[in-house]
This record gives structure tokens, sequence and C-alpha cells, in this order.
């Protein structure tokens, strides 16, 4: 056993470090306007391009900074803790470029994850439609081969970042009998002829990440586009939110720990019946009760990081875990948050609201807390343990 078991190393610390000043001087400031705006975080996008942390998980072999999945994991949860809606463009980088990194040609990473590494636009991840959330399997998106090509067509919904990304990850059926192996992976991009995008959806939080439908009408794609091999597609969905799970535990770790800092210093400002209100025991027990759980959270999403990173066949249970814990977690600090600030938490004036907001959507996402809770029961009854 060694110390790196209990302790972030040096390398993990110093990212740490540099994320958080660039959040804090650059992401920060703007947190609240891109909210109240509902408008894209561009000076966290410039940012984040500018110090490498935009798409930090793509290797150096294809231009990227190469950030193992805990420092990704870090870069993550220091931008949630200032902006969730920032923290979207690294996370969405990584969900929309994975299915390529994971199963894709040769050819296909190098044009499409340099793109992505030298800022040249942005990735996003097509699998939810109208009818098919939860039960992504019942997709009807359909892709048909004609000569050298596939013809797609379809709707997808809930795709974030949809319209500022360039690149798309899209999930499409290609041969309807065969359920969740006749699914296919492919690269469409922003330029393609028949490929348009909805009205921005009015959303309850990260509102300075845009959701939007995506249409495909007709869209050409050369046969090289498809990512890994024919009715594959589906398993490569499933292995990359294995990974990325894991992402939106870091978010959720990082808006409770952004709502616990500022509740912190509220108790030991605010005075009410002659004391600062950090002395009632009442208060106490809720701040004790929020850090504790922070910490739990922010310790089962790295031990997740390590698992995705070396790929353990208990990964899908991890990352599923750590995501439901860690976003429940987050939905009750930011909660206490606002609790703590009484009336004025739950004003525009201070961020605790728009961090109890943000904070909802970490249930919802990336698979509902219901589904990571089909994934873990199937992985426990299946017996696949913790290798611990
Ligand atoms: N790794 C590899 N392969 C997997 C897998 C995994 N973790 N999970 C499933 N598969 C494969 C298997 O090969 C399986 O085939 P077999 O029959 O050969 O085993 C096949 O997929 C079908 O799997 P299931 O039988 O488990 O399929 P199911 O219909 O029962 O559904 C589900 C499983 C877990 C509910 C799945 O549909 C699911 O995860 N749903 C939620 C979808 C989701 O997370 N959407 C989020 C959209 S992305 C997003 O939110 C982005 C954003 O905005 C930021």
């Amino acid at each position: 056993m060694t110390d790196e078991m209990f302790q972030l190393s040096e390398e993990h610390q110093a990212i740490r470090e540099a994320v958080r000043s660039i959040a804090e001087a650059r992401i920060a400031p703007y947190a609240a306007d891109v909210d109240e705006e509902a408008r894209y975080p561009s000076e966290a996008a410039a940012a984040l391009l500018e110090g490498d942390f935009h798409a930090p998980h793509v290797p150096e072999e294809y231009g990227g900074a190469g950030a193992d999945a805990l420092a990704t994991v870090l870069v993550i949860e220091e931008i949630a803790r200032v902006d969730v809606s920032a923290s979207l463009i690294p996370a969405v980088n990584k969900l929309g470029a994975l299915p390529v990194q994971l199963a894709g040609s040769e050819e296909l990473k190098k044009h499409y994850l340099g793109a992505l590494a030298r800022g040249e636009g942005g990735f996003s991840y097509c699998l939810s439609e109208p009818e098919a959330g939860s039960d992504a399997v019942s997709m009807r998106t359909r892709a048909v081969r004609d000569g050298d090509e596939w013809v797609l067509d379809g709707v997808k919904r809930w795709i974030t970042n949809a319209g500022e990304s360039e690149y798309y990850t899209v999930l499409a059926v290609t041969d309807p009998e065969k359920r969740s192996k006749g699914i296919s992976a492919f690269v469409v991009e922003k330029s393609d002829p028949g490929v348009s995008f909805g009205a921005k959806e009015k959303k309850l939080g990260i509102k300075g990440s845009p959701t939007r439908e995506v249409y495909f009408d007709g869209v050409r794609l050369p046969a090289d586009r498809m990512i890994g091999a024919e009715g594959t597609g589906f398993e490569t969905a499933m292995r990359t939110l294995d990974h990325t799970r894991v992402t939106i535990a870091a978010q959720a770790v990082g808006v409770a720990q952004g709502a616990l800092d500022y509740a912190l210093q509220y108790a030991q400002e605010r005075k009410q019946f002659g004391k600062n209100i950090a002395e009632f025991q009442g208060l106490q027990f809720m701040l004790a009760d929020m850090g504790m759980k922070v910490e739990a959270a922010r310790q089962l999403t790295y031990a997740a990081a390590g698992r995705s990173e070396r790929g353990d066949s208990d990964l899908t249970f991890f990352g599923a875990a750590a995501k439901c814990f860690a976003s429940d977690v987050a939905m009750e600090v930011t909660t206490n948050a606002v609790q703590v600030l009484g009336g004025y938490g739950f004003t525009r004036d201070y961020p605790v609201e728009r961090m109890m907001r943000d904070a909802k959507i970490t249930q919802i996402y990336e698979g509902t807390n219901q589904v990571q809770r089909i994934v873990m029961a199937r992985q426990l009854l299946a017996g696949v343990q913790s290798q611990l």
C-alpha cells in the first residue's frame, strides 16, 4: 500500500489549484449573469480553452492535455463549484468524444479528437429522443445504407450544447430487427447538410448550457463516419456512460462544495439573537451533515475515477453509484445551503438558489437516479463486486 491510495498526487493537486484559480477569477464573476440571461458562458469557454481545460481528457497522442480520469474529475468539480453550466463544457466534450476514443477508427480519432483538442469545436452526444429517454434502446432515428454512404433521419432531444458544438456522436438504428444490436454510432458535423436545431429549452437550471433538439433530415454520411462496427453503437453508448457518469458525480460534488462553502461563510457572519448563527447547535448539525456527505460523495467519485482510468470490470457499478450518490447529496446539500441563508437564500441576490436549481439536473441526466439503481442492482445480482 502506498500513500497514493489516500491522497491526491502532487500533480493532481496542482491541477486542482490551476483550475480553481481560473474558475474563481474568470468563471465565477459571470455565473450569476449567465444564469439570469440564460446565455452561453463564453467567458468560461475562452478561459478553459486558454488553459487547455476545455476537453482535458483527449490523449496527448491526439494533441490533447492527456488528463487521466481523476484529473478530468478535478477539472469538472472545480468549475462546477462556481458554475455548473460552465462545467458542462469539459464534461460534454468528454461525453461526445468518448465513443470515438473508445471505439472509433484511427482516422476518426486523429481527425475529430485532434479538432476537439485544438478548440476547433465542441462535441455533443445524441442518444435521447422524445419517446426514448430512459428506454434508450427504443430510439427511432434511422440510418439506411445507400452505396458508400449512410442516410440519417430522425430527432434527438435534450442534447446538451446543441448548436454550440461542431461535432455530434449520434446513435441510430441500422437494423430494426436486432434491437440493441441493431444500433450504430456515427460522427455528424453541424455543417453536414440536413442538420438543424430546435429552440433552446427553458430550463430550471444549467441555463448557461443550451439544450436543444437536433434534427437529421436525409443527412448523408460517408461510411467512414461510423464509430466502430455496425451494430456496436449501443454497447459503445453504454460503455461511454460508465465513464462519464463519473464526471456527473464530479459536477455534483463541485456544486455541493460551492454551496457548503457559501453556507459556512454566511453562518459565521449572520447574526441573530445576538450571535453568529454558526454558534447555534441546530445550524452546526446541519453544516456537519453537509460536510460529511460532500466528503463521502467526493471519495466515492474519486474511487470511481480510478476504476474509469483502469477500465476495471466494476466500473459500471461504480459509475452508477458515484453519480447516484453524489447527485442525491448535491440536491440535499444545496437545498440545506438555501435553508442556512433563510429568506436571503431564496433570492437571486445570493448564489445558493442557483446552485440548488443547477444541482437538480445531476439527478436526471446521463441516466436518472432510478436508472442508476437498475444498473447497480443488475451488476450486484450478476456478481460484479468491488475489487477492494
Ligand atoms: N457496457 C457495455 N455494454 C452494455 C452496458 C455497459 N455498461 N450496458 C448494456 N450494455 C449492452 C449489453 O451488451 C446488452 O446486450 P446483452 O443482451 O448482450 O447483454 C445491451 O447493451 C442491452 O442492454 P440491456 O439489456 O441492459 O438494455 P435495457 O433496454 O434493459 O436498458 C438501461 C438498459 C440501463 C436502462 C439503459 O437503457 C440506460 O442506461 N438508459 C438510460 C439512458 C441514459 O443514460 N441516457 C442519458 C442520455 S445522455 C445525457 O443525459 C447527456 C447530457 O445531457 C449531459
